[in-house]
């Protein structure tokens, strides 16, 4: 029998880069968990945790949650995986979340497969969020607070000051991968998979 393989693969790119998209195709096609902080931090926020609580306001304002509460959410998903087969989509946002990351996939004895970095025109990224923000008031849905272009332009300047550090950490470690994101899905998708290893 084939034994599976470790991989991780983690998506890097601005707000509205179609990181959470292609992240989840992957997932399901390269049978790959995928573990999406925004979507976690969202669900405590919807379930009305005393952990949502805290961080609702942080979301709503574009700014990133403290590093501690990341980390240790990460490590709670990773306990005891075998193989480590994961996707990171949102995660790491910061060097020290990086640097945590780095510590414990080097426990688990799993190291960074491949760092895919989507790059899309600024304002084509404002409006795909405010465009999603419209589309679910349209259906009935609630839209994310976050994506208004108020909103989204706080999550820019933040990505710029805070996570785009994680574009030359990646980079000196030979992991980094530039990804076109501008075009259909499938086009992106195909980009993507012509940079894994
Ligand atoms: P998070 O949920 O991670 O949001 P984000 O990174 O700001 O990104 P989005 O989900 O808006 O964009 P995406 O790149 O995933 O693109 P998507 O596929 O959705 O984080 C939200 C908040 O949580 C943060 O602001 C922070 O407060 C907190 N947080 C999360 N992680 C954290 C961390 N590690 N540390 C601290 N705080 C953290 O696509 C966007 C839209 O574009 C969709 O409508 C999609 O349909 C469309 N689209 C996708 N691809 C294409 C395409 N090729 N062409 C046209 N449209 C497209």
């Amino acid at each position: 029998m084939t034994q599976r393989k470790n991989k991780v693969v983690i998506f890097l790119g601005p707000p509205g880069a179609g990181k959470g998209t292609q992240a989840e195709r992957l997932a399901r096609e390269g049978g790959l968990t995928k573990i999406s902080t925004g979507d976690i931090l969202r669900d405590h926020v919807a379930r009305g945790t005393e952990l949502g609580r805290r961080v609702k306001p942080i979301l709503d304002a574009g700014q990133l949650v403290p590093d501690d509460i990341l980390i240790a959410l990460i490590r709670d998903r990773l306990a005891g995986m075998e193989p480590v087969r994961v996707i990171f989509d949102g995660f790491p946002r910061t060097t020290a979340q990086a640097e945590a990351l780095d510590m414990l996939l080097e426990e688990l004895g799993a190291p960074v497969s491949a760092v895919p970095l989507l790059e899309v025109p600024d304002e084509v990224l404002i409006e795909r969020i405010v465009e999603r923000g419209r589309q679910a008031v349209a259906s009935g849905q609630t839209p994310r607070a976050d994506d208004t272009e108020e909103v989204a332009r706080k999550r820019q300047q933040v990505y710029r000051e805070q996570t785009q550090p994680l574009i030359d950490y990646y980079g000196g470690r030979s992991h980094l991968r530039h990804v076109d994101g501008v075009g259909t899905m499938d086009e992106v998708y195909a980009r993507i998979m012509g940079t894994m290893p």
